[in-house]
């Protein structure tokens, strides 16, 4: 393996239209944070880029909702984001972001380079035009009814109801969200990507020569190449963005996902202006390390989109290496923005203030290496009260508070060395080593126990060589286990800086280290007999039992108070008059049999009780309710509508329901138990 002395480390940039949560810190920033700041131990050269992704269709509509322009939102979220990284300690050399106008004119030379050397194919589509607005729509611009499951607000992209993938021009009815119109089909112009032509020199370059790669990213390469790529449109219609540096383009921007790779390019060369530096190197020298840390649902863009770009404009390096994470869940559900389902990172420090490194300690412990992971505010408790204070934190204080108390806070001598006392120093040499395999080789959660383990073994030490039970009886020996004690102290200093880095600092404090590199990591003599050090401080605190009910009923208000203000009140419809609601016959009636309907998923055939007879009723409710759960429901009867069709059935009527909070469907039933047959009025 190369030994690598300069590295480009760079973090997938977060969309900058909402603030982050710890799902983002475990899966990218904490253990990109890990790696350079244990490569910068090593002394090696590393730059370290982050930023804002400031482009994309969302932010647009997001602009829209709340009436204010696509840059006063990203110039609002930008600023929250780097603040929130700032404060957990994640140590950027530079967080740019892509609506700088560096960025614009980066991501345009590569575009026109690739279109100069005639990488692209130009291709001539149909594409939805809202006539009114007089402009071309984004997938996410237009709604209409899903053709697989007929939901009528699915997108163009997506209906979220089923999930299904979807074309704009599969939607039925479809309209456009600016004006409410129907939108045309009409023709234009786009660049495509030929990643088709790529893909032998692809599959050779990651299959054969990156075996290495996690097997959740080879899996991932793998299985797109061997399904085939296909061409991949670069630009849209949209007018905000990266515009299409090409005469005739004037209304086309390059689609988000070929500029934002391309804003780590640029974050180097913002770097390089600010410090005045040279950014070639760490993009253009074979001998650089270029390392991308994202979330499992980048990997195409890193690993065979980006890759082709960089490929085809012939001057850069490529990823040495992309080590994707998977997702963090919470409280075994599925982190949500749109649900408030989420722990943000500004209002953890409000509530936990100073607590950075607990929360950094808990996510790499939980970090969703190999598969989805899960945060539970009980474990975050449990890893704070049981392994931070009980281990690390009461380790550390009991040295420090020996010290100061035998020998006023000086460094003892050691004097002659028993069989523990080797094993200890021996077993403390060998740590560092084995912390640094697992950092190369993307195992933080590995490394971080192993840095635990040094702790442990610190505080086992301790507790079995009993110094305050010897210290009159053999002051010699109490000389070696205090020396001793510290050096491990001393040495926890330095390897647990990656992981839990204000507490390293604490510790370099009270013990009155300098800077140490990696490289002194292991030794037993850090610390010089004779050398002061300082007072006990507390590096943790209990976390009690109210702190995290507390959290966890913030956490079910704001899903609630989300959920309410998500409730779509339909506006009423135009008025009818008495005579026309006269002619609805609502009836009393109880659902007698049930039984779904084959091959559907939302039909149950009801038989009802009339009260003159029994009927049948087609009813769209079987995602909500099992047959056997609704015999013997009262209902509320539609009974003059006229019967329909439906999956070869006859409807006679509809029973009447509503949606509650959750969306869930429920019965419309008289109060109290009434006929079947009486009318409704
Ligand atoms: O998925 C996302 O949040 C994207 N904004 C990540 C972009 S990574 C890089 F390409 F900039
Ligand atoms: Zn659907």
């Amino acid at each position: 393996m190369k030994n690598f002395e300069r590295y480009t480390v760079t973090t997938a940039l977060p969309y900058a239209n909402g603030p982050i949560h710890i799902g983002h810190l475990a899966g990218v920033y904490v253990p990109a944070d890990i790696y350079v700041r244990y490569l910068r131990l090593k002394d090696k050269d590393v730059l370290f880029i982050g930023g804002s992704d400031e482009h994309g269709v969302p932010i647009t509509i997001k602009a829209r909702k709340e009436n204010v322009t696509p840059q006063d939102i990203v110039n609002k979220y930008h600023a929250i984001i780097k603040k929130s990284f700032q404060d957990f300690g994640i140590t950027f050399d530079i967080y740019s972001r892509t609506s700088m106008e560096l960025h614009h004119r980066t991501a345009s030379e590569i575009f026109k380079t690739l279109h100069d050397k005639g990488e692209f194919i130009e291709k001539t589509t149909h594409q939805y035009y809202d006539e009114e607005a007089s402009q071309f729509l984004a997938d996410r611009y237009i709604t209409g009814t899903c053709p697989h499951c007929s939901y009528e607000k699915a997108y163009g992209d997506q209906c979220e109801n089923c999930g299904t993938s979807l074309n704009a021009t599969d939607l039925i009815n479809p309209q456009s969200v600016l004006s409410g119109n129907t939108p045309i089909l009409k023709e234009t112009k786009h660049w495509f990507l030929p990643l088709d032509k790529y893909e032998p020199w692809l599959k050779k370059w990651i299959l054969e020569t990156h075996k290495e790669w996690k097997p959740n990213v080879y899996g991932q390469c793998k299985s797109w190449l061997t399904q085939g790529l296909q061409p991949r449109a670069v630009t849209r219609d949209l007018d905000w963005g990266v515009k299409v540096p090409l005469d005739g383009a004037d209304e086309k921007v390059l689609y988000v996902w070929f500029d934002a790779p391309i804003g780590y390019i640029s974050a180097a060369k913002h770097w390089a202006q600010e410090n005045k530096k040279d950014w070639t190197p760490y993009w253009k020298d074979k001998n650089t390390k270029l390392v991308h840390f994202i979330g499992k649902d980048n990997i195409v863009f890193h690993c065979i989109i980006f890759p082709s770009i960089l490929h085809a404009e012939g001057s850069y390096i490529l990823p040495e290496n992309v080590p994707a994470n998977e997702f963090l869940n919470l409280e075994n559900d599925k982190i949500s923005t749109s649900r408030n389902w989420a722990v943000w990172l500004h209002e953890y420090l409000k509530d936990f203030p100073d607590k950075q490194d607990v929360l950094r300690y808990v996510l790499t412990a939980n970090c969703p290496e190999t598969k989805d992971n899960d945060f539970t505010w009980k474990d975050f408790q449990t890893k704070n009260n049981s392994e931070l204070l009980a281990i690390f934190g009461n380790f550390v204080n009991r040295t420090i508070v020996l010290t100061n108390k035998y020998y006023e806070g000086k460094v003892p001598a050691p004097g002659d060395l028993c069989q523990l006392d080797k094993e200890t120093l021996k077993a403390l040499e060998d740590y560092p080593d084995k912390i640094s395999l697992h950092i190369a080789n993307y195992k933080f959660r590995e490394a971080l126990s192993e840095m635990m383990n040094l702790a442990r073994m610190g505080n086992k030490y301790l507790t079995e060589s009993e110094p305050w039970k010897i210290f009159k009886t053999a002051p010699d020996k109490v000389r070696t286990i205090i020396n001793i004690s510290l050096q491990i102290c001393a040495n926890l200093s330095i390897v647990a800086e990656p992981f839990i880095p204000f507490t390293a600092a604490k510790m370099k404090r009270i013990l009155n280290l300098p800077d140490l590199n990696w490289q002194q990591a292991g030794k037993p003599d850090l610390l010089s007999p004779g050398q002061t050090i300082s007072e006990p401080e507390h590096l943790f605190e209990k976390i009690e039992d109210a702190a995290i009910e507390h959290q966890m009923a913030k956490l079910h208000d704001a899903k609630s108070a989300n959920e309410q203000n998500n409730r779509v009140v339909e506006p009423v419809k135009a008025d009818i008059s008495f005579d026309d609601f006269q002619k609805v016959d609502l009836r009393a009636a109880t659902i007698i049999e049930a039984e779904k309907v084959p091959k559907t998923k939302k039909l149950l055939k009801l038989t009802l009780d009339t009260g003159t007879g029994k009927r049948t009723v087609v009813s769209g409710i079987a995602e909500h309710y099992k047959p056997e759960e609704v015999v013997g429901k009262s209902v509320c009867l539609v009974a003059n509508l006229a019967p329909k069709e439906l999956r070869g059935i006859k409807s006679h009527g509809m029973v009447l329901m509503a949606e509650d909070v959750d969306g869930k469907l429920v019965f419309v039933s008289p109060a109290h138990m009434i006929s079947n047959g009486m009318t409704i009025k």
